[in-house]
């Protein structure tokens, strides 16, 4: 079987920084699960769709015209790379994400990317659901200090306004929505190896799940 490394954790951890990185030095593909429940939210608002309606967005989600490039998601067409990372498609994304058959339809495209030589998933249950075999499985997180503080940096340095208290405030209130749903859980895989990267540089943190992944 074509191998997988499952990174999975919370809101701004630096998974999808570290996970990018660690497939760009493997040379396999990479899985940005995230994005796929965010194009869920956008494509189902663009049709008028309601975020709660099961069925009708369970139908959105396998019905996703979406192409991913290098540096570029196009959903029917039209670069929505940014779109998909506003604060009002974020909430939707994880809305739509706590419907069972919205996680149902996007299985199979979520386990399309598994293509040779290998890929790397990241994600919230990509060790517990979605990839159970992988060859290596990594929880990664920090504190919620340290979370909210790299959100904060992340927006100031794209000219966002922002400010570090209601962002910490957010963070402990998606971690507890995060960690309280039913459906898909954020919750360490009993066979995950836990990588806290509080006090950890990203090149740390690529060096550590490469390390783990090499036999
Ligand atoms: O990094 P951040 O949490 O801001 O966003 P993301 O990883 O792009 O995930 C967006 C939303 O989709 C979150 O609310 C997650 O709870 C949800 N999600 C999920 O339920 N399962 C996944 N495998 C990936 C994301």
């Amino acid at each position: 079987a074509v191998p997988v490394i499952d990174i999975d954790g919370p809101s701004a951890s630096g998974k999808g920084t570290v996970a990018a990185r660690v497939a760009a030095a493997l040379g396999w593909n990479y899985l940005d699960s995230g994005a796929l429940y965010r194009l869920t939210a956008l494509a189902a608002q663009r049709a008028g769709v309601a975020w709660n309606d099961e069925p009708r967005v369970a139908a959105v989600a396998a019905g996703l015209d979406v192409v991913f490039g290098v540096d570029s998601i196009l959903l029917a067409g039209e670069e929505v790379g940014e779109a998909i990372r506003s604060e009002e498609i974020s909430s939707g994304a994880s809305q739509v994400a706590a419907l069972p058959a919205v996680r149902t339809a996007l299985l199979f495209r979520q386990r399309a990317f598994r293509r040779a030589p290998g890929l790397v998933a990241d994600g919230r249950d990509m060790a517990s659901v979605v990839f159970t075999d992988a060859v290596s499985k990594v929880f990664l997180t920090a504190s919620v200090e340290a979370r909210a503080e790299r959100r904060y940096k992340q927006l100031i340095s794209k000219g966002i306004a922002a400010k570090l208290q209601p962002l910490l405030q957010e963070m402990r209130e998606r971690d507890e929505r995060d960690r309280g749903r039913s459906v898909a859980p954020l919750l360490q895989s009993a066979d995950a190896r836990l990588l806290d990267t509080t006090e950890l540089s990203i090149e740390a943190a690529v060096a550590q799940v490469l390390a783990w992944a090499r036999p």
